[in-house]
């Protein structure tokens, strides 16, 4: 966070570095640190104070207030600093692994990174050569040495901070989002990113000079290293920066996520790969190393409609918990302005244009992790009914691992809440290096998915906080059946199918509100299951996501050990699980399976298991063998799995409250997987 000419009090800048953190620590949340200005606004006696401190946001805060070396009233009108929350990849949560890193125990340079480092250990091994002592075990102090180890090696006098920062990067392999800060150059900023997001947000009362940055590009191009000095960039003037018209107050927020800063400006520029931000004297330019063909030559400033209140917790106790009870009205906002109940027809702004494209092509293959993947496998047989094409589902990290063969005739859908997801991103640029078309599905405006694919769906959930994703896979699951619904529209045979969806698409947000007065009665099966080891969901057909979906809610908050079984597997090797004591939940809807789903019924109940079904409001077929029933509403049978999952999701939240963990928080994991 940058305030140039606006005063403000060390606990004022403290206070919005926090806050912002706090509003991020959805994506990592095992140690956190700050780097501010140690002394008062004179530029000769500054140094950089760190504090550093193992466990959430929380800690770190109360840690600040406890270092009586820092007057918390002094007031610095122009100040730079820097914050960091970390879910560690390179050396374990503790202080001196947490960000920022420091170049040198002067605290010459910091550095805090999202991200991974792939070649940090030969970067270590060169600069442990040349002296350099490292502290911790993390990949990102390598950054902070190197743009030491640069500076001391430079061949002039003047060179910039981004030029530091240029020759840096051109030696990091992986993936990035990197602030700076230095005592060398007091009151600047510089920030980049490859792989990993970044943006800036803008906040000033005064007219802005501009609402195009142009990029800077170096005039030659060098292919000397030793010469990247002596080459120049584009002259720097005013046209070339953003900042407060007249040189008046102006405030910058660095952020890998809006919501850590949107509280402050919704006004922001979305960093690509490889630009290099730089603030000096409260004024903002963005230069590349080279221009490609395809560089678009400005970065727009964008205005974001996100408000505040939406990613706030209101009265529910978890994130999580809130984000259940908003899908009778997120459901809607997917829908909303797309699905028109009166023509029975259905418009993705974001992909007619490639809609002709998309029905010439040889097959569909839809791609995501975790929940996201799951709501491609629960909408795999609507799409294969509606599109009439062959639909592969891939788990992004495997697809990469297999190297499977992609054509340029194939559509390759990317379905991620945060966009921002290492892996699918992999796979989302393997596909693009083969050609094919490639549709995002993704609930974050700007992220890399939605800029990267050639179209694609915004799923409009609004903001999802809780590390355990809900409303983002009802959502995502009605943006797939959505495209398959416009992709058939003329198909004549497939006009009542396509009516019956759509009508049940209509009823789905009342549906929904009455699932969630289930939610007593589910707390009650918790508080009898919270105790046990393990829990077993089984069910098939449209339903088999929903068992994985659910299974994956209750490992990940319960810490349970919890399967998603397909009941068709049953006697293959599950079966032996089943006995007296191993709770199992069986989802039996009315659907084409409904047969074969009391079929499996009748072997767990043969090895005295005593299941507990989630089922239609009128099976009594069905109840009448249960431990214990949970009835819904009946819909269309490719949409009950969104009726479905939820009792699960609320089983898993009252699991997890009753067990004692902090459910929007699970250990070892992270919102956004920004690495691989
Ligand atoms: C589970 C969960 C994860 C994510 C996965 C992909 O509750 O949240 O399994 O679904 O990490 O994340 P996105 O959808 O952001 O690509």
């Amino acid at each position: 966070y940058m305030n140039y000419r606006v005063p403000r009090t060390r606990k004022e800048i403290f206070e919005t570095l926090i806050k912002g953190l706090q509003r991020l620590e959805y994506r990592g949340y095992d140690s956190a640190g700050v780097a501010i200005d140690g002394h008062n606004n004179e530029v000769k006696e500054r140094h950089i104070q760190l504090v550093k401190k193992r466990g959430n946001v929380k800690a770190l805060d109360e840690e600040l207030y406890k270092q009586d070396s820092m007057d918390l009233k002094v007031e610095f009108e122009t100040h730079f600093g820097i914050a960091h929350t970390r879910w560690a990849t390179h050396g374990v949560p503790n202080a001196v692994n947490s960000h920022p890193q420091r170049s040198d125990k002067g605290n010459e340079f910091v550095v805090i990174h999202n991200g991974i480092i792939t070649n940090y250990k030969d970067l270590r091994k060169f600069l442990e050569s040349k002296g350099y002592e490292f502290e911790s075990e993390t990949d990102t102090e390598t950054i902070a040495k190197l743009i030491k180890y640069v500076f001391d090696n430079r061949e002039t006098e003047d060179i910039t901070f981004s030029t530091l920062v240029e020759r840096v990067i051109q030696q990091l392999e992986g993936a990035f989002a990197l602030v700076f800060k230095s005592i060398q150059y007091p009151g600047e900023a510089v920030a980049t990113r490859r792989g990993s997001p970044l943006l800036i947000g803008v906040r000033s009362k005064y007219k802005l000079s501009t609402e195009q940055i142009p990029i800077l590009y170096r005039t030659r191009n060098f292919e000397n290293v030793k010469n990247i000095c002596k080459t120049r960039m584009k002259r720097l003037d005013s046209s070339t920066c953003l900042h407060a018209v007249g040189d008046k107050a102006v405030e910058f927020f660095f952020a890998s996520d809006a919501s850590a800063i949107i509280e402050h400006t919704n006004r922001v520029i979305f960093l690509e790969d490889d630009d290099i931000a730089a603030v000096a004297d409260g004024k903002l330019s963005i230069h590349r190393v080279k221009r490609l063909a395809s560089d678009d030559p400005s970065r727009a400033i964008q205005t974001l409609q996100m408000e505040l209140q939406q990613i706030m917790k209101g009265n529910f106790s978890a994130f999580m918990q809130k984000e259940i009870f908003e899908q009778p009205e997120s459901v809607f906002n997917t829908m909303r302005g797309r699905v028109n109940f009166e023509t029975n027809t259905v418009l993705l702004g974001g992909l007619k244009d490639h809609l002709k494209e998309i029905r010439r092509c040889r097959r569909l293959i839809v791609i995501g992790c975790g929940t996201s993947y799951h709501a491609a496998v629960a909408t795999r047989q609507v799409l294969e009914e509606l599109t009439e094409l062959p639909v592969m589902v891939e788990l992004a990290s495997d697809f990469l691992d297999r190297n499977t063969p992609v054509f340029r005739d194939d559509v390759c859908f990317f379905i991620s809440q945060s966009g921002e997801t290492a892996d699918t991103l992999l796979a989302l640029r393997y596909c693009k290096d083969r050609r094919a078309l490639t549709v995002g599905v993704t609930n974050t405006v700007g992220s890399s998915i939605s800029r990267e694919t050639d179209c694609g769906v915004h799923i409009n959930a609004g903001p999802e906080i809780g590390v355990a994703s809900t409303k983002a896979y009802t959502s995502q699951f009605i943006s797939l059946v959505m495209f398959g619904l416009m992709m058939s529209e003329d198909r004549i045979s497939l006009q009542n199918r396509r009516r019956e969806i759509i009508c049940g698409l209509r009823s789905l947000p009342g549906l929904i509100k009455e699932v969630l007065s289930l939610d007593e009665k589910i707390h009650d099966l918790a508080l009898e299951l919270y105790t046990q080891r393990s829990l077993l969901v089984m069910g098939r057909g449209y339903n088999y996501a929903t068992c994985l979906e659910g299974a994956l809610k209750i490992k990940e908050i319960t810490y349970m050990h919890s399967e998603g079984i397909l009941a068709g597997e049953l006697k293959h090797g599950p079966l032996a699980l089943i006995d007296k004591q191993m709770p199992v939940i069986m989802v039996i809807m009315k659907d084409p399976c409904f047969a074969k789903c009391q079929n499996a019924l009748q072997q767990v109940t043969a090895r005295q298991g005593r299941p507990i079904i989630l089922c239609c409001r009128d099976d009594t077929e069905s109840s009448k063998f249960a431990y214990k029933t949970i009835e819904l509403p009946h819909t269309v049978d490719c949409l009950q799995g969104i009726l479905s999952v939820i009792p699960l999701q609320l089983l898993s939240f009252h699991l997890a409250v009753l067990r004692g963990y902090d459910v929007d928080f699970p250990r070892n994991l992270a919102k956004s997987v920004t690495v691989e």
